[in-house]
């Protein structure tokens, strides 16, 4: 089957990708989802795990996606079709296309209420005296009506839909190019802001100083889910990334960039916001409402602030679109490539389906409602989704890719990667071991570590 060139595209420049895959990268995953759950999962000690994931197991399967991708130039269903015809690895593809729309469908929620936040704070609801009491009231009405948070969850999937609707190199990689840097630098001013309150050293501590003893299997599951969140892998968005990406470009280097960058933003939000957590009687425990009450505090104390603030959350629902935009572009080129549709049908087909999957996932804070507490499940919608979408789903998904780039394509296939990039060939046979042994025994020993303990979520 032919693909139509015309209807993929191609970056535009080598920064432009890495841009583009930053973009994806960097969102609500670093910002939001970071720092709660290692809130929740005892502070330094995930922290800890989280990187050491980043490293054995998020650059060497970046690596593989992005050389799947750009090998075969096509999205992972069709990625798998040409690399093992006649297989069932092409099913591998195909659970990447289902989880870009559950994962979209709840990121789209919290995206929603980035932008309800943003227009709170435009608003001035957060100024005069804000206290902690304060922030939870507010936090609590605002993702507890319903209606405001449909219709801010399908503002944010409609702009998605636009941004996709553009193509790759119009759409995509001009918006992440000339907003990306401007986040990272009020990121810095927060963090700066935040570390100077008083009663935030406490914060420090518990982000910085491990305590082992607060491990336990659903720990290593959690930052092992969150690194491969935070590095949009396992669900094949690289391997469309890669597909977009010029053969004369490094992948090595460019995935080398993209892992420091996002880990280096997720470092800096967790630094920004647990000093803040003491410095307001938080408590680190506080779920997924933690950035919308800690940022607020930070604002409040600061010159300025309210521009600051708004800015903040505008900048953080753009990075969150740059990373929607890659979690649609998944779907979307599935349909294009493999089913030859028109890509305004496919954006159109595919958003919507999100969107009304997004529907239980912004009624879970509805007190006393369905979804606020799902029968047998004991859980909300949305933590529930989070869970199976933003953690198994993705480590399935990135032990098969492991074992696919070591068992069945054969790692020589990117020998020439290394070796161009004048990369001594110690890096290559590193990559070798690490995606050969190492991620799929790592993943599987963390699974079965969790099935024996039943220690799930
Ligand atoms: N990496 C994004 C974040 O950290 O916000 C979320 C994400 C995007 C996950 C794309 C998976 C994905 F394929």
């Amino acid at each position: 089957m032919s693909t139509n060139r015309q209807d993929r595209g191609k970056w535009g420049s080598r920064v432009g990708f890495i841009f583009a895959a930053a973009g994806s990268a960097i969102g609500l995953g670093n910002i939001w989802r970071f720092p709660y759950v290692a809130g929740e999962n005892g502070g330094a000690a995930f922290v800890f795990l989280y990187i050491i994931f980043v490293i054995i197991i998020g650059v060497p399967v970046m690596i593989s996606e992005l050389a799947i991708g750009r090998y075969t130039e096509k999205n992972p269903v069709g990625a798998f079709r040409l690399l093992a015809p006649k297989s069932w690895w092409p099913a591998l593809g195909m659970l990447g296309v289902f989880t870009g729309i559950g994962i979209l469908s709840f990121y789209s929620v919290v995206a929603g209420w980035t932008l309800g936040y943003f227009v709170k704070t435009i608003l001035g609801e957060f100024s005069g005296e804000i206290t902690t009491g304060n922030l939870e009231v507010i936090y609590n009405t605002f993702v507890g009506n319903p209606v405001a948070v449909i219709i801010y969850s399908f503002i944010f999937i409609s702009i998605t839909a636009l941004v996709v609707q553009g193509g790759v190199s119009e759409g995509i990689e001009r918006w992440a190019k000339i907003l990306m840097p401007f986040l990272f630098a009020l990121l810095i001013l927060l963090t700066l802001r935040s570390i100077t309150l008083e009663g935030g050293a406490e914060g420090i501590r518990t982000y910085l100083l491990p305590d082992f003893s607060k491990v336990r299997a659903a720990t290593f599951g959690k930052a092992l889910g969150q690194a491969l969140f935070s590095l949009s892998l396992g669900m094949g968005t690289m391997i469309t990334y890669g597909s977009y990406m010029s053969k004369k470009e490094n992948l090595v280097t460019a995935a080398g960039y993209v892992c420091f960058f996002d880990t280096l933003i997720a470092i800096l939000a967790g630094l920004m916001i647990f000093p803040a957590v003491t410095a307001n009687n938080l408590s680190m425990g506080e779920g997924p409402g933690l950035v919308f009450k800690v940022i607020p505090a930070i604002f409040s104390r600061m010159f300025g602030g309210h521009i600051f603030g708004a800015g903040f959350f505008l900048l953080l629902a753009i990075a969150a679109l740059t990373s929607t935009i890659s979690l649609l572009e998944v779907p979307v080129a599935y349909l294009v490539d493999e089913r030859h549709w028109k890509r305004t049908n496919a954006v159109l087909l595919m958003a919507a389906a999100a969107f009304l999957l997004s529907i239980p996932s912004s009624l879970s804070f509805m007190s006393g409602g369905f979804f606020a507490n799902i029968p047998v499940l004991k859980m909300k919608f949305l933590a529930f989704m989070n869970i199976i979408m933003g953690n198994y789903s993705l480590a399935i998904g990135s032990f098969f890719i492991a074992l696919f780039v070591g068992a069945r394509w054969g790692t020589g296939m990117i020998r020439s990667d290394f070796t161009e990039n004048r990369l001594s060939p110690v890096v290559y046979n590193i990559w070798r071991f690490l995606i050969r042994f190492v991620c799929p025994i790592a993943i599987l020993a963390i699974f079965i570590y969790i099935i024996v303990s039943g220690d799930y979520a």
